[in-house]
């Protein structure tokens, strides 16, 4: 990491911004310099809880929630632009908005593409026990990242928040 580079935002991957964004106002949030690369840091407003992470590839704002059950991603790991979701392992691109990895529960993807319960490599698969739970873990679907604009104006970070601002 190169301490005395500019911090820089991360564009936000097309189709992915956050529903009521777009001329949404621009609330202040923190110092830059309070948040350097590898970093994370959840924002609260009212009930909508936001995670700021400044990737290797810039400052990235999402819904503080992984896409496949809602767990806090800024409880999870930050690798490059790479989350880990402390819950069930998925693994997303922030720089992308992709999966890297499947949670270990297995499920449907955002295109309803069906994904089989993780299993350890070189053992017989595993199977979805019958029953309500099983069924409900085959059709959780894990949903698409969706982001914040945010900006950097004279060192502090602002990000567009949909709706009145508190
Ligand atoms: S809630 Fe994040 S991987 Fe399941």
């Amino acid at each position: 990491m190169n301490v005395d580079a500019q911090p820089f935002v991360a564009p936000i991957p097309d189709r992915l911004a956050a529903i009521g964004t777009a001329g949404a106002p621009w609330t202040s949030i923190l110092d830059a310099r309070e948040l350097p690369e590898g970093s994370t840091r959840r924002v609260t407003f009212g009930d909508l809880d936001i995670l700021i992470a400044h990737t290797t590839r810039g400052m990235v704002a999402i819904d503080d929630r992984c896409p496949h059950m809602s767990a806090p991603l800024s409880l999870g790991e930050l690798d490059g632009c790479i989350i880990g979701c402390p819950l069930h392992q998925g693994r997303f691109d922030l720089a992308t908005g992709d999966v890297v990895q499947m949670p270990t529960t297995g499920g449907l993807d955002a295109d309803g593409t069906y994904h089989p319960v993780w299993t350890p490599g070189g053992r017989e698969p595993k199977e979805d026990p019958p029953g309500r739970k099983a069924e409900a873990r085959r059709l959780t679907r894990v949903r698409r990242l969706r982001y914040y604009p945010v900006r950097i104006v004279e060192g502090t970070i602002e990000i567009a928040i949909p709706g009145p601002t508190p």
